[in-house]
This record gives C-alpha cells, sequence and structure tokens, in this order.
C-alpha cells in the first residue's frame, strides 16, 4: 500500500474490513482557505473550444505518440492530454502563463483527480507546476502513475533493460529458432499463426480468419485448405491433401453432413489451437513465412515439457471470476487466466519473475508494467491483421475491442525478437519508456497554422516530480504527486486544501475497466505481491460496472465522490471540472442528482469533440461525438451566479447541440428546488425516449 496510513474511511478490501481503522488518519484542523477571496477564473467565463479540438481531433488517433509518458500500461478511455492541458490553462490566473505553449502557470496550486485512470489530469497538471494528487479503485492506474510521474536517469533504465533482455533471450531465445526455407540456415520466429480446432459429426476441422497470409506486391502468400502448404504467388504444387480440412472464417456448416460446426469447450484453451505457419526472419533472406515443420513442433513439445513444471496456480488464485466481461472466459470454459497463455509465454513470464525478484523496488514497478502490459500482444488472444501490405506483422491485441474476442487465427508474438516489431519488449521498452523519458524532460506542443504543424518544446516543463506520502506534503513545493489506491467515496481528505478537481468520471454504462484489467492484475500481484491491495471490491465500489440497479448505484457513488471533492475543495475559490457525455436520460439524471446532493452549481458548460464517440440512434442523432465540459462551484451561502435559463425540449438532432443544451439543463436543475424524482421525470421529458432510459427510434 502506499504510505504507511489508510487514507480511506471505509476499506475497499472486504477481506479486511473488520481489521482496518475507521478513524481518519489526517490532523486537519478545518482550516480556513488560503485565499477566501471569490474571484473569478477565465474557464468560468470563456474556453478555446476550436483550439482545443483542433489539437484533441489530431491527438485522437496516436495519442501515445503524443504523450508517450501517459502510456507506461495498457488503460481504457483515455482522455486528450491536449484537451486537459486546455482545461488547466484555463484554471490559470497569471495572463502570462495562460496561454497553451507558454510553461507553467499552475505552481502553489493543488490539483486532484479522484478517478484518475490513465492520469491524464495528473500528468498535465505536473507539468505546468502544480501539485497534484490521484486517486483509483484500482491498482492499474495507480501503478502506472506511480512509475510514470517519478522522474528517473534513462540511462539508468537502458542498462537494466538490456540486462533483463539478455537474461531473457539465454533461457528462452533458442525456443524461438527455426529454419529459414530458402537457405536452410537458423532463423529466428517473429511470430507463430496458429488455426482454431471446431467439429461437426465427421471430426474436427480447423479454422483461420483467412486463406491469404499477406497482400505482397502482387505476390500474395497463402496457405493452401488441402496440404497446408505455404506459398507466394499463385502456383501451386499440392503435396497432400489427408490433413484435417481447413475452413475460413463465415463457413457456419460442415458440407457432408449438414451439421453446424461448433467449438471444443473441453480442452484446455491453449490447446483448442494448432500451430500452422511461422513468420520469421533471416539473415541473409529478411522475412519469411512458412509452414511449421517437424523441428518446429519439437520446439513447441520442448516449450510445453519446460513449462508444464510451472504451476502459476499453486503460487496465488489465479481463478477467472464472474463478471461483466470476464463472463466471457467462462462461457469459453476458461477457468483460470494462465490458460491464455501459449506454454512460451508461460515460460517469458516465469522467466521474467525470477529477474526481477533481484532487482530493486523502484526498477521491479516500472519492469513489472511492462511485462504486463506486453501481455497484451503475448496471449492466446490475439489475432492476425498482418495481411494487409500496410501492416506488416501487426497483431490484433486482446483488448481492441474493449472485449474479450476468441480469434479463428491466433497469433503467438515473440516476445525477444530481436526487432522493435509489435508486442516485441524491445519495441515497448523504446516506446513506452526511452521515448517517454525523453519526451518527460523535454515535452513538446504540437501548433496548427493552416496546413503546418510545427513543434513547439516547451521550455521549463517536466512531465514528473517527486512522489509524497500524504496530502499534507502538497502543501508546500512544486511537481510533488501523492497517488492512493482506492474508493474516493470514502476518501478521508483534509478540507480546504484543493484548488481544482479536473476528472473524468466513468460514463454511466461504459467500459468496465476493472472486470477486464484482471487479465493484468493476476500477474501484476504476483509480481508485486506488496504494492497494492489486490483484494478490493471491484463491482462493489467502481463508479460503473455491470451496474444492475438502472443507475442508482452510479448516482450513489459518484454523489459521495462529489461530496469528498465539496469537502477538499477551498470553498470560494474551488472549481470541480470534469468531462461527460451520454445518450442516455437517465445516465444525465443521476449525474444531475449527484452533483446536488453533493451541493455544486454550475458556473459554465463547454463543448469539444469526444475523442470516444458513441453510435446511437436518438431521433436524428445518429452519433455523438461531443463531450460537454461541466465547470461547476461549492455551494457557498454567497452564491452570486448565473441563473440558467430552463431548456424547453434538447434538440437532439445534432451532437454539439446536444452536449451543449444537456450542460445548461443541468445548471438549471442545480438551480431548482425539484426532487429526485422530479429530476428523473423533467430528464425524460426533455430527452424523450421510453422509461427504461433507453433511446427510441
Ligand atoms: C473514465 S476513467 C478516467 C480516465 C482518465 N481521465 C484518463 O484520461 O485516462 C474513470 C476511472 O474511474 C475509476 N473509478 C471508478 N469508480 C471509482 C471509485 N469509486 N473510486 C475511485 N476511482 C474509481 C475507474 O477505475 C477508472 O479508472
Ligand atoms: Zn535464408
Ligand atoms: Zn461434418
Ligand atoms: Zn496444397
Amino acid at each position: 500500500m502506499y504510505g504507511k496510513a489508510n487514507p480511506f474511511s471505509l476499506p475497499h478490501c472486504r477481506q479486511n474490513l473488520m481489521s482496518m481503522p475507521l478513524q481518519t488518519v489526517f490532523d486537519f484542523h478545518n482550516e480556513a482557505p488560503r485565499d477566501s477571496r471569490t474571484s473569478v477564473l477565465p474557464i468560468d467565463e470563456s474556453f478555446p473550444e476550436e483550439a482545443a479540438n483542433e489539437l484533441a481531433a489530431l491527438e485522437s488517433y496516436n495519442k501515445h505518440l503524443y504523450r508517450p509518458n501517459t502510456y507506461l500500461h495498457k488503460w481504457w478511455a483515455r482522455r486528450s492530454g491536449t484537451t486537459f492541458r486546455h482545461i488547466l490553462k484555463q484554471l490559470v490566473h497569471e495572463p502570462g502563463k495562460r496561454d497553451f505553449y507558454e510553461p507553467g502557470g499552475l505552481e502553489g496550486k493543488i490539483i486532484f483527480d479522484p478517478m484518475m485512470g490513465g492520469g491524464t489530469t495528473l500528468h498535465e497538471a505536473i507539468r505546468m507546476g502544480a501539485n497534484v494528487a490521484g486517486i483509483d479503485i484500482d491498482p492499474i492506474p495507480v501503478l502506472q502513475a506511480k512509475a510514470s510521474l517519478s522522474i528517473s536517469t534513462l540511462r539508468h533504465k537502458q542498462v537494466l533493460f538490456s540486462q533483463f533482455l539478455d537474461t531473457l533471450r539465454h533461457e528462452l531465445s533458442s525456443l524461438y529458432e527455426t529454419a529459414c526455407p530458402s537457405c536452410r540456415k537458423k532463423g529466428e520466429t517473429q511470430f507463430v499463426l496458429y488455426a482454431l480446432r471446431r467439429r461437426c459429426s465427421c471430426g474436427e476441422v480447423l479454422f483461420l480468419d483467412d486463406l491469404l497470409l499477406r497482400q505482397n506486391n502482387g505476390h500474395p502468400v497463402n496457405i493452401c485448405h488441402k496440404c497446408r502448404g505455404v506459398f507466394t504467388g499463385k502456383e501451386h504444387e499440392c503435396r497432400d491433401g489427408s490433413a484435417t480440412p481447413l475452413m475460413v472464417k463465415g463457413t457456419k456448416q460442415c458440407e457432408r453432413c449438414h451439421e453446424r460446426f461448433s467449438d471444443i469447450l473441453d480442452d484446455r484453451f491453449s490447446q483448442r489451437y494448432v500451430p500452422l505457419v511461422i513468420a520469421g526472419t533471416c539473415q541473409k533472406h529478411g522475412t519469411f513465412f512458412k509452414r511449421v515443420a517437424k523441428s518446429d513442433l519439437e520446439f513447441l513439445d520442448r516449450a510445453r515439457g519446460l513449462a508444464e513444471e510451472i504451476d502459476f496456480t499453486a503460487l496465488q488464485d489465479f481463478r477467472v471470476s464472474e463478471g461483466p466481461k470476464s463472463g466471457d472466459l467462462l462461457r469459453r470454459g476458461i477457468g483460470t487466466y494462465p490458460e491464455l497463455f501459449t506454454p512460451r509465454q508461460l515460460l517469458y513470464l516465469d522467466a521474467s519473475q525470477r529477474f526481477l525478484r533481484q532487482v530493486s523496488d523502484r526498477d521491479r514497478l516500472w519492469i513489472t508494467l511492462l511485462v504486463s502490459t506486453s501481455l497484451e500482444f503475448n496471449s492466446l488472444l490475439c489475432g492476425y491483421k498482418g495481411r494487409d501490405i500496410r501492416r506488416p506483422g501487426a497483431i490484433r491485441h486482446v483488448f481492441s475491442h474493449h472485449a474479450y474476442s476468441f480469434p479463428y487465427t491466433a497469433l503467438e508474438n515473440n516476445p525477444l525478437f530481436q526487432k522493435k516489431t509489435s508486442g516485441t519488449l524491445n519495441r515497448i521498452f523504446n516506446d513506452r519508456v526511452a521515448r517517454a523519458a525523453e519526451w518527460a524532460l523535454k515535452p513538446v506542443e504540437t501548433r496548427i497554422v493552416g496546413e503546418r504543424r510545427t513543434k513547439v518544446p516547451i521550455v521549463g516543463e517536466i512531465d514528473g516530480g517527486e512522489s509524497v506520502p500524504d496530502w499534507q506534503s502538497l502543501m508546500n513545493g512544486k511537481r510533488k504527486f501523492f497517488v492512493a489506491q482506492g474508493d474516493s467515496a470514502y476518501l478521508n481528505i483534509p478540507e480546504n486544501i484543493v484548488d481544482y478537481v479536473v476528472t473524468d468520471p466513468p460514463y454511466f454504462d461504459s467500459v468496465q475497466y476493472s472486470d477486464l484489467s484482471n487479465f493484468f492484475r493476476v500477474w501484476l500481484r504476483l509480481f508485486l505481491p506488496n504494492e497494492a491491495d489486490w483484494c478490493y471490491d471491484v463491482l462493489g465500489s467502481a463508479v460503473s460496472e455491470g451496474d444492475v440497479s438502472g443507475g442508482r448505484k452510479y448516482g450513489d457513488v459518484l454523489s459521495r465522490i462529489w461530496k469528498v471533492c465539496f469537502k477538499a475543495l477551498k470553498r470560494k475559490t474551488g472549481r470541480l471540472v470534469f468531462t461527460f457525455h451520454h445518450w442516455r436520460h437517465g445516465a444525465w439524471a443521476e449525474l444531475t442528482i449527484s452533483l446536488k446532493r453533493a451541493r455544486f452549481f454550475l458556473v459554465n458548460r463547454y463543448v469539444v469533440f469526444s475523442e470516444n464517440p458513441i453510435s446511437v440512434h436518438i431521433l436524428g442523432l445518429k452519433s455523438l461525438k461531443h463531450d460537454a465540459i461541466l465547470v461547476l462551484k461549492p455551494h457557498t451561502a454567497d452564491k452570486a451566479g448565473r441563473q440558467w435559463p430552463k431548456p424547453g425540449v434538447i434538440n437532439s438532432t445534432d451532437s454539439h447541440t446536444f452536449c451543449r443544451d444537456c450542460g445548461t439543463a443541468i445548471g438549471w436543475f442545480l438551480d431548482s428546488d425539484f426532487t429526485e424524482e422530479e429530476i428523473r421525470q423533467e430528464w425524460k421529458k426533455l430527452l424523450g425516449g421510453d422509461g427504461s432510459g433507453k433511446a427510441s427510434g
């Protein structure tokens, strides 16, 4: 756990419910706010919507390239860093530092994100000189922030990474040897393609997504469905047609028995796949595709024998438990997480674990995150999307669909491959550690002038700082960060300490982050047993995880979190700023109720392009492409704010107006005396739709 004390009033680990102290661990005495003037901030009156949209559009395709230091580990629903930099710049007092391309401006301020996720707010704010605090219920964002906000020398990391790779290669690279099909000399496997076993009454068949393996500039590489031979061009001499028939995706039933093909669920997951094709490199002949040969199968058998010696499940609980997305694994007869990996992948995990036992705590953290995030490209759930000439060897990673999907053509990548191809440790280290470290010391923004884009170094900013163990330590200095894992609804936070809360709450029924991240969490827990609370209650406390209460739980948890923010904020000058979009009246109603319970009122609302548009069909609106940015103030006795007009029926034919009007409606509801039930009814009237909260049309 981070810090010596438990900063939560209710422990988030059920097993510890009785054993942990419930009293607050902080000794703050309701101090008066440091700055009690009622002041107007730029964000109260304006927001550069157009400039923010332009940069977010550029950033959205490849966010990790624009902010590499925020992307050490996989996390979902990340927000655009430039949008959040724009938000934070509108909170800067000093006019000379308010420009997007000027360094700093938040020195002496405390910025808090109670649902920090990928850590966008924290990274952006610390760059601008603020002291920052971030909480997340899930350990992954916390571990990631801890590692990516800590400054350390790249040289040291490079040396250690080379040692790590050398150790792994020494142990494992012989298992990835393969003979070049042209010269028979020793080559290196880049990846192996597997076919899925299925069956009908006649027996077993094998399924692939496609027989075309690669469109090679007029020399396509194919696999023969009869003999499984791999050939380039059109000419192919079939050698043997007696192998198990090879089918392609879309073939529903057997031509002979007319039975529909069914999946084989009684074998172990990794045994449901058969290796067919190897892509590798030869020093002389470059990249090749070849049929898996007998000698390759011998290597795979050797790996299987070695992997049988390791029993991860004896070390800790690796069972898959029921969850909104994990249920898909259980329904497929996958009972434990190690089953999702091939023997070589398990050997890679085992060798990594042994290496990591010997390094310092600090280094173990970032290398573990690297190994964990590499699993997204190194599991048997990876698909193949390298068919297209523009995507050499591209791996369809495990969560490309934000859910578990089970490929026909599965791809086993070689994480130790010498080149920096997708999913290799070399590539991941380069992108997420080396480039990240350079960027952190010299952050760069893009300026768009007409058709031109120029890189603007933000001299003086650093994306990182010093870790501190408690809130109190945030009161002085700059670029300090306090991150902790837990349920923000039960956070013990000193009063009147935070200048601005800038966050991005989960959107009602959005991605089930915590449930999906079990895929990584079981391994992180094995490698870092003491660094987090691994037994927290995902479904009980997360704002949005498989909610069956019709949104009431969403509103309840969120209102508790907003109350914590209300308490923490400097009463007169504090602001709560967050982004939100949803098409259901139920989502807006529960959000409104949560804010009203916590006594916030709306200062202003803006609209920016959303990086995560959702397709909907309400009235004329096809998709929701925007986010509302809501700016709120804690209610004080001398509330003298803007009065929001009563909205008419909200125009839902245009995504921009929709978000803007929903923002305005929140302002009106927060000013009103409606009961919670009335708020639900009024939202329903405003947005239309049936009582279930589902939009009509
Ligand atoms: C939409 S994400 C934030 C994304 C982030 N702004 C970014 O750009 O990466 C919301 C986060 O809220 C966290 N969360 C949900 N319920 C929580 C709770 N009760 N306490 C703390 N964090 C919670 C989730 O784990 C998730 O990481
Ligand atoms: Zn060769
Ligand atoms: Zn059949
Ligand atoms: Zn053939």
